[in-house]
């Protein structure tokens, strides 16, 4: 160990783990890049500004957990906590949305930075893919988010989750059940940090995970008794889009989110085997946030699912994913014209899109042969000096262990055919 380690609340991806990392992100973005989603990434920072005015200047996020600092010019920036205020800024930058019919569909895949308290699913370094829908309001749109999450989800082979959806009004209807809910809340036996919350954002006091808070809840009045005609037309049609696709949920009129720019649709997925932090992903509809950072008006919706979350929810279902072996072809050289020749022989391999690599270092044919072996190589191709005398190298098929000579020049043209 060196004197360094990974900064608290952050850890490395290590081979051979790694590669399920990248799995994952390539299993959650296959049905987006399928469905019209164009690639986009933004940088690892912004002005502080724009996510307090987009996520919201009271939330734990902007309030306690943002990573942020003054540069030596004295812009205030700060690490990105989350993706959609950055996308939507690039998008309204480059002006995507009049470029184009609308909706602009982007998705993401990056890294994000929260000051949390450190535990099991929860680190200050983490990874998300995210997809969002720029400029369109249609039940549709809600809909095929929430059909895309869960395909990539079911693609993976994991089985238990559960979508959660919830409906969190508009400008017209939010304000009033607010204001009922503030009333509410001011009954109650509450301490004052809570009641101050209670003030400025009382959906979250919603999301209070306390019993004591949770057990004066219960005859809380529910935002779904409030949503507007148009709000309650808008949610049905969601949930018969994706009822009809065969997608299970389960209605939590008590979902509120951790970001305050959510306006209608609002939708968790959660895994049961992850312990406290049991959202794999999360999203929602965002009509107002084009606005809240100085821009057209542009009702959006999006998601984004959480990297390391969904690496522990497959664990935790005991799912193995069926990764490639990374190496099909493992060159052992015996002798310097051997090493020569192989090493030519793995160059034309890799050309033909073959995954080969090489002994290097000068082992003898036991430790080679070890690494070939731990490289997973389905066929290992050895030679020495006699063998090149004759034409030939050895071929070793490492699932029976046969060997069997071919000729030097015919090796690259074998192992095409047999690896098909
Ligand atoms: P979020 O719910 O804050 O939403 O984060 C989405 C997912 O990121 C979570 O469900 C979780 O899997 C993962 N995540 C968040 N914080 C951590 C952490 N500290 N450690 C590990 N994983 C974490 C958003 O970020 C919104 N931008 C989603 C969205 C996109 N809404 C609309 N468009």
């Amino acid at each position: 160990m060196s004197t360094f380690q990974a900064p608290k609340g952050t850890y490395d991806l290590i081979p051979p783990e790694s590669a399920k990392y990248l799995a994952v992100r390539e299993a959650i973005a296959a049905p987006l890049r399928n469905s019209g989603y164009g690639y986009i990434e933004t940088p690892g920072f912004e002005n502080v500004e724009l996510f307090a005015r987009g996520v919201g200047e009271s939330t734990d996020i902007v309030t306690k957990e943002m990573y942020a600092f003054e540069t030596k010019g004295g812009s205030k920036l700060a690490l990105r906590p989350e993706g959609t205020a950055s996308v939507l800024r690039a998008a309204l930058e480059a002006n995507l949305h009049k470029l184009g019919n609308l909706p602009v569909k982007l998705w993401y895949s990056g890294s994000y930075y929260r000051y949390e308290r450190p535990q099991k699913g929860r680190y200050r370094h983490f990874s998300q893919v995210g997809a969002e829908a720029i400029g369109a309001e249609d039940p549709a749109l809600d809909a095929e988010l929430i059909i895309l999450a869960d395909q990539a989800y079911r693609s993976l082979g994991l089985r238990n989750f559960r979508i959660i959806l919830n409906s969190l009004g508009d400008k017209e209807c939010r304000p009033v059940y607010r204001e009922a809910l503030q009333n509410f809340l001011r009954g109650l036996d509450l301490d004052e940090e809570t009641l101050r919350r209670a003030d400025i954002n009382p959906l979250r006091v919603l999301d209070d995970k306390r019993p004591d808070i949770q057990k004066q809840l219960t005859d809380a009045p529910l935002l779904r008794d409030y949503l507007c005609d148009a709000c309650k037309a808008y949610h049905e049609e969601v949930r018969e889009l994706i009822t009809a696709a065969g997608v299970v949920f389960e209605d939590d009129p008590k979902l509120v989110r951790g970001l305050d720019y959510y306006t209608r649709t609002t939708f968790e997925f959660v895994h049961d085997g992850l312990g406290s932090q049991s959202a794999v992903g999360g999203g929602g509809r965002y009509d107002g946030l084009s606005e809240m950072i100085g821009g057209p008006a542009l009702p959006s919706v999006g998601w984004a699912l959480g990297v390391d979350r969904t690496v522990l929810a497959l664990e935790a279902e005991g799912v193995e994913l069926e990764l490639p072996a990374s190496t099909s072809v493992f060159a052992v050289p015996l002798s310097e014209e051997a090493r020569r020749v192989l090493f030519t022989k793995v160059t034309e391999l890799r050309k033909l899109g073959i995954a080969a690599d090489f002994s290097y270092g000068s082992k003898g044919l036991k430790g080679a042969m070890k690494n070939a072996n731990r490289s997973g190589a389905r066929y290992t191709v050895i030679a020495g000096e006699r063998d090149l005398a004759e034409g030939v190298v050895q071929l070793k098929d490492m699932e029976s262990g046969d060997q069997t000579a071919v000729g030097v020049n015919e090796i690259v043209a074998e192992l095409e055919s047999k690896l098909g």
